[in-house]
């Protein structure tokens, strides 16, 4: 491991900072973009010379030719989303001959599906607002020790035992308990058989590429998925995701030895967006919000629902730089806060009049949580398209300062727009 050279790409506040241009950004100087969290709950837009992706499940580095796509173990694979998107980039011209998959990662089942909607129907006002896509009940059945994994897949004599055998605990989950319909083996069977013939050409030992490539002195790159504060751990729990997003599930979610990782970079957007429900301190509601909304197409890439808005939480910024230990910040989406008069940054909570400058872990205090804003005058030129540190207005780069100094580390990339090429270097990643 001579040059350490595994870098991660995390989301530092609750997804959707922008990781898939990032990501796309950085892959022209990396062997391989590897997913290691998540599944298609996801949606990484990356924007470049051959046109704009949505991916859901392939690695946002895939419009490099010679970069390998790996989706590690952690992630959760819907198979058929996956041919889906696979055949679509393909038809775009996109070479994906250089995707793999980890045999050691679960399959989204239709049952997963099935009881997502089951499950968030019977919380009723506590619903979560997940994406809807089976990801919490496929994670519960990998920690429950039922999952199919994608090498199972691949062994029929064992694998139709262990559907038959689950899907006769998830009907009874199903019927008896959410009064939903039944699903028939047969049918489960069956499209577990197309499943094998479609993943076998991609199935293998991801965690042995990923120390190959580290071994032959060659660049991986962690791609993140949702955000640290969606973590199923470190998020404002119950309202999170059910994997890892932060930097702990990248070396669970590949079977990669933390010594390699050589850098760690949270991707931040210049304000703050949620999807789902649940605490968020520094939201916002009024008429800045449906500003920023309109003017950045905050709607989600998975679901389309309309994003929920607030300003930049230094709180929350902080408390993800505690978990992840950044060593550099992205800091996206900065041209969308070009019109403003003023802009604000969230320095403090306050709960019952008393200040609170950390990121609770009881979701009830979260929720009770007021922000102290500071206000920061906006800059009149604009930053958009800007790929120079001296392009930024004065009072544009005092405000990557304030971040930088509520995050406690340095801005490395200025994101400026969504192509590949509105992007400031302002010093280098890869060391
Ligand atoms: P799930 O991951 O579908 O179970 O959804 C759980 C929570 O995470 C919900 O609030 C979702 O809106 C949110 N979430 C999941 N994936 C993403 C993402 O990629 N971006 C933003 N929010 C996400």
């Amino acid at each position: 491991l001579l040059g350490m050279p595994a870098y991660a790409v995390i989301g530092g506040q609750w997804g959707d900072e922008g990781k898939g241009k990032v990501i796309d950004y950085l892959a022209g100087n990396v062997d391989s973009v590897v997913r290691y969290a998540g599944g298609n709950n996801a949606g990484h837009t990356v924007v470049n010379e051959k046109g704009t992706f949505q991916l859901h499940l392939v690695p946002s580095g895939i419009c490099w030719p010679d970069v390998y796509g790996i989706i590690g173990n952690g992630v959760v694979v819907d198979p058929d989303v996956l041919v889906n998107e696979l055949a679509e980039i393909g038809a775009r011209g996109i070479d994906t001959s250089k995707l793999v998959i980890s045999e050691r990662a679960h399959v989204i089942m239709p049952y997963h599906v099935v009881l997502d909607a089951l499950e968030e129907e019977a919380r009723g006002d506590a619903a979560i607002g997940t994406t809807g896509r089976g990801i919490g009940p496929a994670y519960m059945d990998k920690t429950g020790r039922m999952g199919i994994r994608i090498g199972d897949l691949l062994d029929w004599e064992a694998l139709v035992p262990m559907v038959t055998q689950v899907l006769e605990h998830k009907n009874a989950l199903i019927t008896k308990v959410y009064g939903g319909k039944a699903l028939a083996l047969d049918d489960v069977l069956a499209k577990c058989r197309i499943w094998a013939d479609h993943m076998a050409p991609y199935a293998m030992a991801t965690e042995q590429l990923v120390q190959d490539l580290l071994g032959q002195n060659k660049r991986v790159l962690l791609e993140g998925a949702q955000g640290t504060l969606l973590d199923i751990d470190h998020g404002s729990y119950p309202y999170v995701t059910s994997s890892s997003p932060s930097i702990g599930g990248a070396c669970t979610g590949l079977g990669l030895n933390p010594q390699a990782i050589k850098g760690v970079l949270g991707v931040f957007k210049a304000y703050s967006t949620r999807v789902g429900s649940g605490p968020m301190p520094s939201e916002i509601t009024d008429d800045e919000a449906e500003e920023i909304r309109e003017k950045a197409q905050e709607f989600g890439v998975t679901t389309g629902r309309a994003r929920r808005i607030g300003w930049f939480d230094g709180v929350a910024a902080k408390y993800s730089q505690l978990i992840n230990g950044f060593t550099g910040i992205v800091l996206t989406r900065l041209d969308i806060l070009d019109e403003f008069d003023s802009v604000k940054v969230c320095v403090g909570y306050e709960v019952s009049g008393e200040r609170l400058d950390r990121f609770p872990a009881n979701t009830g205090l979260l929720a009770r949580c007021k922000p102290v804003f500071e206000e920061m005058p906006g800059w009149d030129k604009p930053t958009a398209s800007a790929t120079e540190l001296s392009q930024l207005p004065e009072n544009a780069l005092a405000y990557v300062h304030k971040i930088e100094e509520l995050v406690g580390c340095r801005a490395q990339i200025i994101s400026t727009g969504p192509s590949r090429a509105e992007t400031i270097q302002v010093e280098p990643v890869f060391t």
